[in-house]
């Protein structure tokens, strides 16, 4: 049987709950997931590439039939590079819609063997997003329980470094 692998790109800075949910729930169709992360020069990140995968790697020890990279460049050309043509995403609120849908439009544009899959985040991670919790994160904001807590410790880490900074 031909195995159906699935790349799940994005920043991940940090990893969150809402990110694991849908990882979770890939692997319910997928046989492998490549956790993706885009090394953008151009973004200033809070954590590291070295960093975010790291977490990524803890988050997900126990599961099986991951795999964490990172990427440059055109993401359809990476799918193909991984043998991949699937790309999974997770849609939050109607607000990530628009975004989303302009962006598999692209994809398909690009290239037209890779195809896009949403999956509904679950409602209990519906508001939440890395922008956001490092926002609350950074004001001192209690985010436990979104995050896993190795991932809360590790933001308020950064944040008492940058303070004392
Ligand atoms: O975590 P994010 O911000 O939702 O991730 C966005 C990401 C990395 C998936 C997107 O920016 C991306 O795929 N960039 C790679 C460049 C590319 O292929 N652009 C053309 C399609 S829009």
């Amino acid at each position: 049987m031909c195995k159906k692998i699935a790349i799940y790109p994005g920043f991940f800075d940090p990893i969150t709950n809402g990110h694991l949910s849908i990882v979770t729930r890939g692997l319910e169709i997928f046989d492998k997931l490549i956790i993706s992360i885009l090394n953008n020069p151009k973004k200033a990140p809070l954590f590291s590439i070295d960093e975010r995968i790291s977490m990524i790697k803890q988050a997900l020890q126990d599961t099986p039939n991951i795999e964490v990279d990172t990427f440059g460049g055109l993401l359809v050309d990476y799918v193909i590079q991984k043998k991949s043509n699937i790309i999974l995403r997770g849609i939050r609120a109607l607000s990530d819609f628009e975004y989303e849908f302009q962006m598999a439009l692209m994809n398909r544009k690009l290239n037209r063997d890779v195809q896009s899959v949403f999956l509904m985040t679950d409602y209990k991670w519906f508001y939440i997003s890395s922008t956001i919790i490092k926002e609350a994160a950074s004001f001192g904001g209690d985010i436990s329980g979104l995050v896993p807590e190795f991932v809360n410790e590790k933001l308020k880490e950064k944040f008492l470094q940058a303070k004392n900074a």
